[in-house]
């Protein structure tokens, strides 16, 4: 396809092996919720409980000691991924639990009543929840970035909502629903000049497009692994290593203590270490360092040009089509969010996966947003490298004959 053709990567995938869904060929396109694995990050996790079971970090065996080295080169991988130190790489089960650390072991310590976290209307569920608990707990305040019309955060909107009393701003890099890039550069900056730290949702942006800790000023970022052809469970809290050393670990057990005693005291072990208590999703680790191995082979470059390129003629095709709605024709990523005229979210959505397409529709944990889009839902097309064009066209035929009848027909 045009400038940049990434098909040949299919075949690296066995879900794009035939699979059918309802009797058609499988067209995947839920992505932002999860990718599809290929075969060389099933083979890392095959062979770890194949041939290389054991506990890691913990063992005195040359098995041990031989998974638990490839368990630390992940580390190295990640740092190489997004432009860090291996140190400043904490695992988490993903980015939920990256960004719950982040609130409990950051934002409980150190917000306290004036304080303000700055976020926006569009983050998900994920990036709100775990802050109004530590302001519910700390009597820090939310305030709410303005978005444009288009709903994108801008830097002189971040600028405007700034002022001595924000302490965090924290948002999406990429919004899970409308799929603009937030420019993360500058709202860094801007945070810095306040004196703010600057956390940033990377799930749906890592996967896309390189992202560089240290060039742009990022002091934490989450992310998971299954969101970039990764396995589920495992996933990334990066921090800037002198805001992790100050942090408290949200959980405590084997493996973060260097040793404690009968009265309670405790030694936390150096970071990364310190937040790992218990043992990790070892696979997952091992299959997301596969992912991030993977990625970059392919060029995050070249996924970012060619996921735009073919979200761009996905939208150009819909725009054609008399009954459907396209809310961020201009976002920059793979998400193509919509709805279908007299169709609710979740109908369109059972309508289109009887035609063999698999999306996601309703409010895609992003609960705040409806309201700024003034719709109850919409249906989300979320596109990666592996997709093509005749898989769009395969969804604007489908969209064509989408009517409240045949999509309730499939009910009956
Ligand atoms: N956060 C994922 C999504 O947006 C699950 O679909």
């Amino acid at each position: 396809m045009g400038t940049v053709d990434l098909s040949v990567y299919r075949k690296d995938f066995p879900m794009l092996d035939g699979k059918t869904m309802n009797g058609h060929p499988l067209v995947y396109f839920d992505n932002a919720a999860t990718t599809l694995k290929p075969r060389k990050v099933i083979d890392t996790v095959l062979k770890y409980y194949e041939e290389e079971t054991t506990n890691v970090e913990r063992g005195d065996s040359a098995l041990s000691a031989l998974v638990s080295a490839k368990y630390e080169n992940v580390r190295k991988i990640i740092a190489k991924f997004i432009g860090c130190d291996p140190e400043e790489v904490v695992y988490t089960s993903g980015a939920t639990g990256a960004l719950n650390l982040l609130a409990e072991g950051y934002g409980m310590k150190f917000l306290s009543e004036g304080n303000v976290i700055l976020t926006t209307e569009e983050e998900h569920a994920s990036n709100l929840l775990p802050w109004f608990r530590v302001c519910e707990r700390t009597g820090a305040k939310m305030r709410y970035i303005p978005l444009t019309e288009e709903g994108r955060v801008t830097e002189e909107n971040v600028r405007s909502s700034m002022d001595e009393h924000v302490k965090i701003v924290t948002l999406a890099g990429v919004s899970n629903v409308l799929g603009y890039e937030a420019p993360l550069k500058g709202i860094a900056d801007i945070a810095h000049e306040y004196g703010a730290v600057f956390a940033v949702d990377g799930a749906q942006a890592v996967p896309h497009f390189e992202l560089n800790m240290k060039e742009m000023g990022i002091d934490f970022l989450s992310f998971s692994s299954h969101k970039m052809c990764g396995p589920s469970g495992a996933g990334v809290l990066y921090g800037r290593k002198e805001l992790l050393e100050k942090m408290d670990p949200a959980n405590l057990g084997g493996g973060s203590n260097a040793r404690f005693d009968r009265y309670g005291k405790i030694i936390l072990r150096e970071v990364p270490d310190k937040f790992e208590a218990g043992t990790q999703p070892i696979e997952g680790i091992l299959g997301m360092g596969a992912a991030a191995e993977y990625l970059m082979e392919i060029g995050m470059d070249k996924i970012h040009a060619y996921e735009k390129e073919l979200r761009d003629y996905l939208v150009k095709r819909m725009e054609e089509l008399p009954n459907v709605k396209v809310y961020n024709p201009d976002a920059e990523t793979g998400i193509v969010t919509f709805n279908v005229e007299g169709v609710f979210p979740q109908d369109a959505g059972s309508y289109l996966s009887s035609r063999g397409i698999a999306l996601r529709s309703g409010q895609h944990c992003a609960k705040i947003l409806p309201d700024f889009l003034k719709v109850p839902g919409t249906v989300r097309a979320s596109l990666y490298f592996y997709n093509t064009k005749e898989e769009c066209d395969t969804l604007i035929e489908a969209l064509k004959t989408c009517t409240v009848e045949n999509a309730v027909d499939i009910f009956i």
